[in-house]
């Protein structure tokens, strides 16, 4: 069969083929390799959706590397997503003195005397290894305003913001040609991105993987639309084939944003041990938990996170919390306690059976989707 064609408006704002996006995103631990590296957005553009860059633990120079590295290897539509947390946007960067990064087991003695003395006592019992592990005092997280503008002036096609409120920098943004997307969990957020000037928002499911609301999917995507309107909706938080594509698209979303079915791509950044984890994992094998962020995120379940409920510690604001999280996840990662790792990941987990290329998956996406609605949806349901 040939190439199917399956487009929405969402193709012509962005000149894409199809209207997959996938997620921009970072990884589940400070140091690792995020988890939408360039090799997965080329490999989603060049397939004809529109990858999107997970650069929130990128500094600010490997971003504009990661950038042009994306522009030398594809000629289409591309994103980059960054997290914009309200506290510290309206902070303003730090100055841009001091070291670009630091040992982050010697940040953690900053950190409350309860929650070091934990890490330390748990590494004592449990006979984990020394870590060497960095923190980039420059991660685009900690400096938002100059992350922002090395999108603008590098003319990103698409700028995604994972966290808070990307309004500050729309009139920027549409004066370089840039559309602007933001990421939402319930209508309030839906509406005040949509009210900012984005061009899109994704309303994103209880049930995605990474950062996660309360409200679950189906009850979510079409509220979210009547929220957002005229400004159209992307569906994230669950899609896994093109079932959930057809579903979203029926419902009335202009396109979906798939974080969990890539990051288990050949081109995905998770390690093998985080890929490993989403292959066995069920459909009730994810937890939503404060542990990794300070925020409520969801991941595949491991013993970790009975070690933190345990603890009984306050969860850290962002991003601090996920320093301590990092060393931990670190060490657990040296010592090969596999059973205490896991990654960021969705509950759509147990649909995902088989590591793949970037491009079968959507390719498979799309021609599933194709075949429900142009086939099997008329086969099936009889309208009068
Ligand atoms: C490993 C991982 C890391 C994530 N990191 C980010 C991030 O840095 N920024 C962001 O906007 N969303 C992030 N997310 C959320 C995704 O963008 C997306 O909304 C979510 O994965 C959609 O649900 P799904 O996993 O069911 O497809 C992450 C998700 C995963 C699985």
């Amino acid at each position: 069969m040939g190439k199917r064609t399956l487009r929405t408006q969402l193709c012509d704002m962005l000149g894409i083929e199809y209207p997959i996006l996938s997620a921009g995103m970072g990884p589940s631990l400070v140091g690792e390799k995020t988890g939408a590296p360039v090799e997965l957005v080329v490999a989603v553009s060049e397939a004809g959706g529109l990858g999107v860059l997970g650069a929130s633990a990128y500094t600010v120079d490997e971003m504009l590397d990661a950038i042009r590295e994306i522009k030398k290897q594809t000629d289409k539509p591309f994103g980059v997503d960054l997290l914009l947390p309200g506290q510290i946007v309206s902070a303003g960067d730090a100055s841009g003195d001091g070291p670009d990064e630091m040992p982050l087991i010697d940040l953690l003695k900053t950190f409350p005397k309860t929650h070091y003395d934990w890490v330390m006592k748990t590494k004592e019992e449990m006979e984990l290894p020394d870590i060497d592990l960095m923190i980039g005092l420059k991660a685009t997280t900690l400096r938002p305003h100059a992350a922002v503008k090395v999108c603008i002036d590098e003319k990103v096609p698409l700028f995604c913001s994972g966290l808070g409120n990307p309004g500050f920098m729309i009139p920027d943004a549409h004066a370089a040609g840039i559309k602007v997307l933001g990421i939402a969990g319930n209508t309030k957020n839906v509406r005040r991105i949509a009210q900012s000037g984005a061009d899109l928002v994704v309303a994103q499911g209880h049930e995605g993987g990474g950062h996660t609301g309360r409200v679950g999917s189906l009850a979510l995507w079409p509220q979210a639309i009547d929220a957002a309107s005229p400004t159209p909706v992307l569906a994230a938080g669950g899609i896994g084939d093109g079932r959930g594509l057809a579903a979203a698209l029926a419902i009335g979303c202009t396109g979906v944003w798939v974080g969990t079915r890539f990051l288990a791509s050949n081109e995905g950044g998770a390690l093998d041990i985080q890929k490993d984890a989403i292959l066995k994992a069920t459909d009730e094998d994810t937890r939503r938990t404060y542990l990794y962020t300070g925020k409520t995120s969801r991941a595949t379940y491991n013993q970790f996170h009975d070690l933190w409920e345990a603890a009984d510690l306050e969860p850290l604001p962002f991003p601090i919390q996920v320093m301590l999280a990092s060393v931990m996840v670190e060490m657990f990662t040296k010592a090969d306690k596999k059973e205490f790792v896991g990654p960021f990941a969705g509950q759509v987990v147990g649909l995902i059976k088989e590591i793949k290329p970037a491009a079968e998956i959507l390719e498979d996406m799309v021609e599933e989707a194709a075949d429900i609605l142009s086939r099997k949806l008329p086969e099936r349901v009889t309208v009068g």
